[in-house]
């Protein structure tokens, strides 16, 4: 379980998000909607330590700490488990896939290579992926180079993956096969906190929908209440304006 609680950070005199709080269970898929500019990004960021919060706190199963006064070590292991994926894959360059997702298993979780390689190859076949094992990314289409930095996250075996519209700079027909995946990934129970702006695959994928306006938590419901019955009138209508 990941639970965070009271977060605030401020950019400038700017309040970006204000006393959130938010519990993920084990094997649970929470997705963030709201308009822009009303603090998704800044809230994903903050619970990797991208972005320094002010203020909260945070427990990912038996670890737990405060924003405060977290220490260096304490941000290495949030950091080493959670795993980020951005709406462009940011993949390496210069790196295959699979050597992209063996990097940070042999870097950073100093794995054999061996191992690390059966990993890798393990993940690409589970993102349909196999047999472009051995491309680089310039020559992966969109939809491919995240597919691989899907597997590449799931790598590193984080307690939770945070999504940053991870479809939204993806040419229209490219974004159902990312999609696919990230459902495959949620019928395996793999925690995850997704901020998208695909209204259906948000209804279809989630077990619980955060809907955020101006840095705080507007509504949370599973997805058939939220959509189906929402409580606001705000809710509502950011609802039917992005449901066509
Ligand atoms: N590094 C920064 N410095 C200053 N202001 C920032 C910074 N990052 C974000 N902001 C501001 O914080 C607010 C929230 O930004 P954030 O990126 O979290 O929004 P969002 O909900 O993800 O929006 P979108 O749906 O457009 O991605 C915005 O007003 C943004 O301009
Ligand atoms: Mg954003």
């Amino acid at each position: 379980m990941i639970e965070i609680k009271n977060l605030s950070k401020t950019f400038g005199t700017q309040m970006v998000l204000n006393d959130v709080s938010l519990k993920i269970e084990k094997g649970k898929v929470v997705v963030v909607i709201g308009p822009s500019g009303t603090g998704k990004s800044t809230l994903l960021r903050c619970i990797n330590l991208l972005e320094r919060p002010e203020k909260g706190r945070i427990k990912l199963g038996d670890f737990e700490a405060d924003y405060e006064k977290i220490s260096k070590a304490e941000i290495q292991v949030l950091r080493s488990r959670t795993s980020m994926v951005f709406q462009n894959s940011n993949l390496y360059r210069n790196k295959t896939a699979l050597e992209n997702i063996k990097l940070p298993l042999t870097a950073v979780k100093k794995m054999e290579d061996r191992k690390a390689e059966e990993i890798g190859l393990g993940l690409l076949e589970k993102v349909g992926m196999l047999e472009k094992k051995d491309a680089y990314p310039e020559t992966l289409s969109g939809g491919e180079k995240q597919r691989v930095g899907i597997a590449r996250a799931m790598g590193v075996n984080p307690d939770i993956i945070l999504f940053d519209e991870p479809t939204s700079a993806l040419d229209p027909e490219l974004v159902s096969e990312v999609l696919e995946v990230i459902q495959d990934l949620a019928k395996q129970h793999t925690t995850m906190l997704i901020v998208t702006h695909e209204m259906k695959f948000a209804r279809s994928v989630a077990d619980e929908i955060v809907f955020m306006e101006g840095g705080k938590i507007v509504e949370q419901a599973p997805p058939e209440e939220f959509f189906g019955n929402p409580r606001t009138e705000r809710t509502r209508r950011f609802i039917s304006s992005n449901m066509e």
